[in-house]
Parts: C-alpha cells; sequence; structure tokens
C-alpha cells in the first residue's frame, strides 16, 4: 500500500455564519500532485489552513507527513510548505531578500540558503528581478516570489493556494514545469486552481468539493470519461448542475 502524506478525517469547520468545510475525507498519498477544485466559497482555503495548522477544524482530525496537525504543530512545521491565496511579500525588501527571509526563519545554513535561493530564482525566472524591491513587482511575479518563499527550505510537502492566479500564460506555464518538477523529487503537492486546464495538465488525482462537500474524487481523464465530457468545467456542471467559475 502506497504511503499516505495527508490524512483528512471527517473534518468539519464552521464558522458563525458558515459551515466551510463540512465532513470531508481525503488521502492524499506521498509523491502525488492532487488538486482540490470548487467554485469560490467551497472550503478549500479553510481546508488548507486547518492542514497547516493555522485554523483548528470545528470536528475531526488531520495528519500531515504522519504527524497529527493539531497535537503536534511543531512537528509539521518544517515539513510543509505553503503559498497562501493571499499573496504575501515585505514590498520594501528585494524579492531575494524576501525569499532570504523565510530561508532564516528556518534556520537554513547559510551554504544550504544561498543554493536554494538561487535555484528558485532561476527555475522561477526571477532571477533578472530579484534586487529589485518586491513592492514594485507584478501580481504574477508576486506569486512566483510567495512560491518561492513557501518552498525555500524544500518541505516535503507543498500547499499551493491557487499558484498561478493572475498569471500571463507564458509565466503560468513556467510554473506549471516547477510544480512538475516537484513531483518529480517526489515531493507531495496539494494545490487549488480554478483553471480546469492546470488541473487537468498537472494533477495526478483531482477532489471536486461544493459546499464543504467532497463530491467527486478521481484522475482527470477518468472523471471525464465517466461524465463523458470534454473538460473538467462540465464534469463540474454535470455535478452541481453550475459552474466552476462565473466567468466560464
Ligand atoms: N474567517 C472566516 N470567518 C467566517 N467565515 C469564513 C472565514 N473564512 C472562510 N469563511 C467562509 O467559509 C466558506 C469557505 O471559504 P474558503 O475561503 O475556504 O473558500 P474557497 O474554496 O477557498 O474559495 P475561493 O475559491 O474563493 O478561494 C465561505 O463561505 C467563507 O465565507
Ligand atoms: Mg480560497
Amino acid at each position: 500500500m502506497k504511503e499516505a502524506a495527508i490524512i483528512i478525517e471527517n473534518i468539519t469547520k464552521k464558522f458563525e455564519d458558515a459551515t466551510a468545510v463540512d465532513g470531508l475525507n481525503l488521502v492524499v498519498e506521498k509523491g502525488e500532485l492532487f488538486g482540490l477544485l470548487g467554485p469560490n466559497g467551497a472550503g478549500k482555503t479553510t481546508t488548507i489552513n486547518i492542514l497547516c495548522g493555522l485554523l483548528k477544524p470545528t470536528t475531526g482530525s488531520v495528519k500531515v507527513g504522519g504527524y497529527d496537525a493539531l497535537k503536534e504543530p511543531g512537528k509539521i512545521k518544517e515539513l510543509i510548505g505553503v503559498s497562501p491565496q493571499e499573496t504575501a511579500v515585505y514590498p520594501h525588501l528585494t524579492g531575494k531578500e524576501n525569499i532570504e527571509l523565510f530561508a532564516n526563519l528556518h534556520a537554513m545554513p547559510k551554504e544550504k540558503r544561498n543554493r536554494n535561493v538561487d535555484d528558485l530564482l532561476q527555475k522561477l525566472s526571477l532571477r533578472d528581478q530579484a534586487k529589485r524591491r518586491a513592492g514594485k513587482y507584478s501580481g504574477g511575479m508576486m506569486r512566483r516570489i510567495n512560491l518561492a518563499m513557501a518552498l525555500v527550505h524544500d518541505p516535503e510537502i507543498a500547499f499551493l493556494d491557487e499558484p498561478t492566479v493572475g498569471m500571463d500564460p507564458q509565466s503560468r506555464r513556467a510554473v506549471w514545469d516547477f510544480i512538475r518538477e516537484l513531483r518529480k523529487q517526489n515531493k507531495t503537492v496539494l494545490l487549488t486552481t480554478h483553471y480546469m486546464e492546470e488541473a487537468e495538465e498537472l494533477c495526478d488525482r483531482v477532489g471536486i468539493i461544493d459546499n464543504g462537500k467532497l463530491i467527486s474524487l478521481d484522475t482527470p481523464q477518468q472523471l471525464k470519461r465517466q461524465f463523458k465530457a470534454k473538460n473538467l468545467e462540465e464534469v463540474f456542471l454535470q455535478l452541481t448542475g453550475k459552474r466552476i467559475r462565473e466567468e466560464v
């Protein structure tokens, strides 16, 4: 049997006026590139926040890298990297300094830090702009800096919440290549996206959620076959009677 990287057991998260996650069960295997798909408000970010130990679920439990995310958040900190949905950079630091800052938070030895920072700048096509203040970056570049900040300590498990939102097609493809490379290194990646072609292009399996519930789980190919659909947008439409993205 394959090893599990993430185990979500029956989690529910209730806010005052909303149930964001509603009885979610999910296992992501080690080395898997898993996509969590769903419309606005489906509960994707809330689930990631719970997995990272940033939020406590109302009920249920989660294990990340074999550790209980609620009872042992310190243990999972080094194992995970998180690129949040909301872009967050220190605007007065350069792009490179932003990445180095995160490396220092992980107390990385200087040599490894320099190697990893250079490697990420190169792979994410940020080298030319590395010495500019991050506050002056375009939105797509800030997203890429955020990815580098999330992954500079070379974590085993990456949570990427809409990693390519707002990127031009060329940058998006560069990030896809980058994410594929993580998979080749046997890293586990859980990503969210509203771009169905991204999910089809990248993901080994996708979980479709709506109103905090998992409504379908399979490989993109199998889902398309099962629903006799051209793409995952159509799968979602058939499952729920609504579109995953308003503008589609
Ligand atoms: N801190 C909070 N307080 C109250 N309600 C919240 C909070 N965070 C999220 N919610 C609600 O929980 C639900 C799920 O939100 P969540 O951000 O997890 O959705 P999402 O799938 O990530 O959506 P999007 O695609 O827009 O990013 C929404 O109804 C949202 O309004
Ligand atoms: Mg979200």
